[in-house]
């Protein structure tokens, strides 16, 4: 059996002294009707209190943020009250929790978003994706691109969300750059073609990446402030003609903002889908503060990382799916429980809060 002691060492996150090196992944699982969170999500995080630190769902920033339904926001009173149950809920287990900013972008439908308008992007290049929506499952609709006189209030929905993330407790909050969202479009020159200063140019493409991160570190303090990139991950068709000089020309500008972890979605996440290569070690060195490495990782690739200085911490996700006690499991090696599919993203309690615990398995 693996040592796996160092992976369950504390480690020091900003002002936090974590429990042990495990992030539970943030993951979308449809479960707060009207995108107001709810006790149910409350008893679902605080069964996985035990990680080092949990990283929420992707929370919408805004209304114009939404791209699916049943997926929670923070930008009102009542999504901040729902989210001080969560916060409350884990903190009463010794646990950490960080909130994951989101806005869609052109990953979003018209009856999904405000008096029924496009969603928006850096360009008009739609989304081959679908949304969740009242009607079901619809492709997404062709998005208008943002005028430059508009980015100023998206930078001021990140701040504004990051004082409700605070407002409702949380320890931080993670800004997701990746996936394919709207941070991520504006990044990629594959989504990205605008010929002022957010587009061209490698720098200009993380400008607005950067602007985000440093209005959310004003609110929060940057050792409450994480990031989360996703350099080669096809997720939403995204690809870029250079990704090594674009990730780290992003890197470069995160180190000034000094954001407290960089979040590695390393490689494509679909299973079976072309690996690009990229060298990630080389971008972990680049970065100044605490790396977590995610994706596919083992516990004994986890343990092996760490020895190889490779990445500080670790984010399992579909593990913490069907093993609220992941740690535990870990630590006496046990067997994990395997997850069932068809309640990923459906189910209420079902494939949810169900899943046995080691003690009574
Ligand atoms: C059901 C599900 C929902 C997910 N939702 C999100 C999300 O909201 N935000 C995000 O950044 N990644 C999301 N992901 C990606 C995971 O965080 C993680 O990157 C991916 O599962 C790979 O890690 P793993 O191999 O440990 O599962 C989701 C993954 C799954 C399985």
């Amino acid at each position: 059996m693996t040592d796996i002691s160092s992976l369950l060492e504390p480690v020091r996150l900003g002002p936090y002294a974590l429990k042990n090196r495990i992030v539970m992944s943030p993951m979308t699982r449809n479960r707060s009707p009207g995108a107001v969170p709810n006790q149910l999500n409350a008893q679902y995080y605080a069964q996985r209190a035990s990680a080092g630190l949990i990283v929420t769902e992707s929370t919408a920033i805004s209304p114009q943020g939404l791209g699916w339904i049943d997926s929670p926001g923070l930008y009102s009173g009542e999504q901040i009250a729902g989210w001080r149950a969560v916060t409350d809920a884990v903190h009463a287990r010794d646990g950490r929790i960080f909130v994951q900013l989101w806005h869609t972008g052109r990953c979003s439908h018209v009856c999904v978003q405000p008096g029924g308008q496009a969603p928006v992007a850096p360009s008009v290049v739609p989304s081959r994706g679908r949304s969740r929506t009242p009607a079901g499952r619809l492709e997404h609709s062709v998005p208008r691109a943002l005028e430059l006189e508009e980015l100023p209030g998206i930078v001021g929905q990140y701040r504004q969300a990051a004082a409700n993330a605070l407002a409702a407790g949380f320890d931080g909050v993670e800004v997701h750059a990746g996936n394919g969202y709207l941070l991520d479009q504006f990044l990629r020159d594959c989504t990205n073609r605008r010929t002022d200063a957010y587009g061209g140019s490698a720098h200009n493409r993380c400008r607005l990446m950067l602007e985000v991160l440093r209005a959310v570190a004003q609110e929060c303090g940057c050792d409450r402030v994480g990031v989360r990139i996703s350099p080669t991950n096809p997720h939403h068709d995204m690809v870029d003609s250079d990704p090594e000089n674009l990730f780290s020309t992003a890197v470069a500008g995160l180190n000034d903002i000094a954001p407290v972890y960089l979040h590695v979605v390393e490689g494509a996440t679909a299973p079976g889908a072309a690996q690009i290569p990229f060298d990630y070690g080389k971008l972990r060195a680049l970065f100044s503060g605490i790396y977590i490495a995610n994706n596919g990782y083992t516990c004994e690739r986890a343990v092996e990382a760490l020895a190889q200085h490779t990445a500080d911490m670790f984010a399992f996700g579909r593990f913490y799916v069907a093993n609220p006690d992941l740690v535990e499991r870990l630590r006496v090696g046990a067997c994990l429980n395997p997850f069932d599919p068809e309640t990923l993203y459906d189910g209420g309690v079902r494939g949810y809060t169900d899943y046995p615990l080691l003690a009574t398995a």
